[in-house]
Parts: structure tokens; sequence; C-alpha cells
């Protein structure tokens, strides 16, 4: 097979993130620490799984960055936007999700990852006041500075490439609106007329990221890169878009639990997933139209695995019900429960419980991490637009449904493109084997 072309990933890979909040700090500490030889990368697949190629006798087991080249932890350079000034110091303490003792080696690198001024409207948030914000801008003048300060960015840390990803509070809900999201020129009017209502402050980033040449993920359930109007951008850029929302504790648990009732065609009545949650992620979702972004997200899960069409006997009607509660005494310990109907021979009821005391922002680093290192890469081999293969680490993997896709939600599924596409890149032959 023709080994694809990918570029090396040579020089300085700068990793800039919208919101320097519980994930980002966890993620950028962990990086710094795993630097020092201080911490373990422990969940990241970029830095642990190893991949099958080739078959039979000639079959061996490698690691990502023996596929493919990958950038090194050593060769990233951080930076964030946020609409709070606190540094990554200081927001890694506020956050409370790691111990003192796990930040502090890495205080003196942490404080100098300050913030630049967020492009913020308070009414995608109306839970945040913070003062670090663009003032009096425009959506089309917020893109310009963006594109300013990602231009300073990789010119001041001596960067060869950037990748820019959101892991800033979820926005209110943002419904797909032809007249402004289906074509660019359209977008590109809205932003210039200051159209506040469809153009939220999240797209101003996709948007000045693409332009500058920058992979773009969107880590919340945010609407904003799943409009035609951006993936017209990415196309004319070549630049690869990933979303939406990190797939961290009960979705993935979903993904990887719905196929074992699919595969034993046991039926379902009904799924009833709630969560407790006191972080700061918590407070933003207790407004109902900023849970609304997050339930659309978290209830698209079940519908493509176990399809009431395929097999109505089994799947007809099932009640979906997803809740997210604040509770501040948790913080960022997220404690989920999930109660399962199913059904079997004869239609007998049985019920499954889950119960997944997670830590949010431990789950969801190693998913930043893999994601930005994965655009990067696929940047590199010249792949752009939806990047289907990194679905398997969103909750609500992108899809062009103008043409009716169905986007993979199966757990294993997902791994399987994730494979294949590190495979093809790496001049191996894709399969469907089970390693
Ligand atoms: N932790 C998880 O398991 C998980 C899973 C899936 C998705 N997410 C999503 O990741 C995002 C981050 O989660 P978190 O726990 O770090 O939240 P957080 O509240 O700790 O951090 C978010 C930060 O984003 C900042 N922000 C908000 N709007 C901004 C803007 N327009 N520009 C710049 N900064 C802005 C906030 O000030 C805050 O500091 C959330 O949207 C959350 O829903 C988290």
């Amino acid at each position: 097979m023709n080994k694809t072309e990918v570029k090396p990933a040579s020089g300085k890979l700068g990793i800039l993130v919208v919101g320097l909040g519980a994930v980002s700090t966890t993620f950028m500490t962990g990086v710094l620490m795993a630097r020092k030889g201080l911490a373990k990368t422990i969940g990241s697949m970029v830095e642990y799984d190893k991949i099958r190629v080739g078959k039979g006798t000639d079959k061996k087991y490698l690691h990502y960055r023996d596929v493919v080249p990958i950038t090194e932890l050593k060769d990233i350079e951080l930076g964030a936007w946020d609409v709070y000034p606190a540094n990554a110091y200081q927001s890694a303490m506020y956050a409370e999700v790691l111990n003192e003792k796990d930040i502090n080696p890495v205080r003196d690198e942490l404080e100098k990852i300050v913030p630049m001024k967020g492009a913020f409207d308070k009414n995608f948030a109306k839970r945040l006041d913070g003062d670090n914000v663009m003032v009096g801008k425009t959506r089309w003048e917020m893109t310009e500075q963006l594109r300013k300060d990602i231009r300073q960015f990789k010119a001041e840390k001596g960067c060869e490439r950037v990748v820019v990803a959101w892991a800033a509070s979820t926005e209110i809900y943002v419904p797909y609106f032809a007249p402004v999201h289906d074509k660019l020129c359209d977008l590109e009017t809205a932003m210039q007329c200051d159209d506040k209502e469809h153009v939220a402050p999240s797209m101003c980033y996709a948007y000045a990221a693409l332009k500058e040449g920058c992979p773009f993920i969107m880590g919340a359930p945010n609407t904003t890169v799943d409009i035609p109007a951006m993936w017209e951008l990415a196309e004319n850029t070549k630049m690869p878009i990933a979303g939406k929302d990190f797939k961290t504790g009960q979705t993935l648990v979903k993904s990887g639990f719905a196929p074992i009732i699919g595969t034993r065609c046991l039926g379902l009545n009904g799924w009833f997933s709630t969560n407790i949650l006191g972080n700061r992620d918590g407070l933003v979702l207790d407004e109902p139209e900023n849970f609304r972004t997050k339930e659309v997200s978290k209830l698209s899960t079940l519908e493509s695995i176990l399809m009431p069409e395929n097999q109505p006997d089994l799947y007809k009607d099932y009640y979906h019900k997803v809740r997210i509660n604040y509770y501040p005494p948790r913080n960022d310990n997220k404690e989920g429960w999930d109660n399962i109907d199913i059904f079997g021979w004869m239609g007998y009821p049985m019920q499954v419980k889950i119960n997944f005391l997670c830590r949010d922002s431990i789950l969801a680093a190693p998913l930043l991490l893999d994601l930005c290192l994965l655009s990067d890469l696929a940047a590199r081999a010249g792949r752009y637009g939806i990047q289907r293969f990194l679905s398997f680490y969103l909750k609500s993997p992108m899809h062009d449904f103008k043409v009716g896709e169905i986007p993979v939600n199966h757990l294993f599924q997902q791994y399987t493109m994730l494979k294949n596409a590190l495979r093809e890149m790496g001049g191996y032959e894709p399969d469907e084997e089970l390693d």
C-alpha cells in the first residue's frame, strides 16, 4: 500500500486552549509534569495504546508514534484565552482537581501561562462574569483580534504549527439556522453585521483558527463547527476540524455498554442517566439554556447504536433521559448513575445499574492531549474537514447531516476507525480484525 505523505512533526507545536479552567489546567499541569518525569500521562492512547499492524506471522503491535510521526510532549508550547485573568497556576489551584503537591513542581511554568482576553458574550454563559474580555468588539472584530493573538503566540513561542482547542464553558444552544450557517459568505456577513444571535463567540475562535491555518477542536457540546459554513472554511483552508464534546465518563460507558445490549439482541425499554457535579462546568450547566446544549449532545449517543428502525421489536420507543444536577460539595468528582431497563427472552424485564464515581477533568485531560496531537497529525497528512476518525474521543461526533450521514457512536466501531486511519497514514493495510 502506498504510504500517505505525512510531513514530519518537526519544530514546536503550539496548543492554544480556549478556556483556562479545570480541564485545561489539569491537561497543562499533566503535560508539564510528565515532561519532567514526575507524572504519567495515563489515559492518553497516543502515549500508551498499541495497535496491530500486519497480519499472521508479520503482525506486530506498535505505539502510535511508531506508526506515524506525532509531536513529542517536549515540543509542545501552551497558551490560552479566558474571561478570568487568573494564570494557569491560580486557575489549577482554584479548580481543586489536582493536589498542590502535583502542581507545585511546575508552578513557575504554569504562572507564565497568562490567558489572553476572551471573546465573550455573557448571553452565551450567564453564570460567568469575568472581566478579562474583549470590550465593545463586534463578532468580526473579535475574529480579527483572535487571529492577531494566534499569530503573536506563534511568533513569540517560535511554533511551527498551532492547534486551537475549545475547553471553555458550554454556551447556550445555537440551533442550525440556514441563512447564516449554511454558506461561508453568509456567516462572514453575519459576523460583519454583528449578528449576536446566530454567531456564538465560539464561532469566532473556530473561524480565526481555521483562517490562521490551525486545526480546530470543539471539546464542549457547542454547535460551533457543526455547520456547513465551517466545513466550507475547513475545505478552503485545508484544515481539520473535530468535535464535539469530550467523551469522558457516562457517555464513554454508554457507548461501550450499549453495544453489549445490541450485539446480544436484548431489548431496551429505557435508559435513565443522571449526574451530580459541582465544578464551574456544573454551575454553567445549571442554566437551562446551557444544559440544553449538553442534553442534545448526550442524547445522541444511543440513537445510532440501538436503532429502532433496524430492530423494532427490541428498540421501538425506548425512553432515554439525561440529567445533570449542580451539587457543589462534589466539585470535579462527578458521580453518575445509569439505570438501564432491558428485556430478554419472551419480553421478561431486567435491570442494569451503573454507578461511576469519576473525576471529570482527570478523564478529559488525556482526550484533549490526544485530540490536539492527532489533529496536528491529520493536518500534516493533508486531511481536512470533519475528522471522523477522532469520533472515538467525542460524545456527539460531527457528521454531514445535510446528506443524512449517521454518526458512528459505537465505541468499538470508532476504535476501528481510529486505528485504520493511523494504519493508512502509516502506510499499512486497514482491516477490521479484532486485536
Ligand atoms: N470534564 C469533562 O469530563 C468534560 C467532558 C465533556 C465536555 N467538557 C466540556 O469542557 C468544557 C470545560 O470544562 P471545565 O470543567 O474545564 O470547565 P471550567 O468552567 O472549569 O472552565 C471553562 C473555562 O472557560 C472559560 N470561558 C468561558 N467562555 C469563554 C470564552 N468565550 N472565551 C474564553 N474563555 C471562556 C471560563 O471562564 C472557564 O474558566 C466545558 O464546556 C465542559 O462541558 C468537559
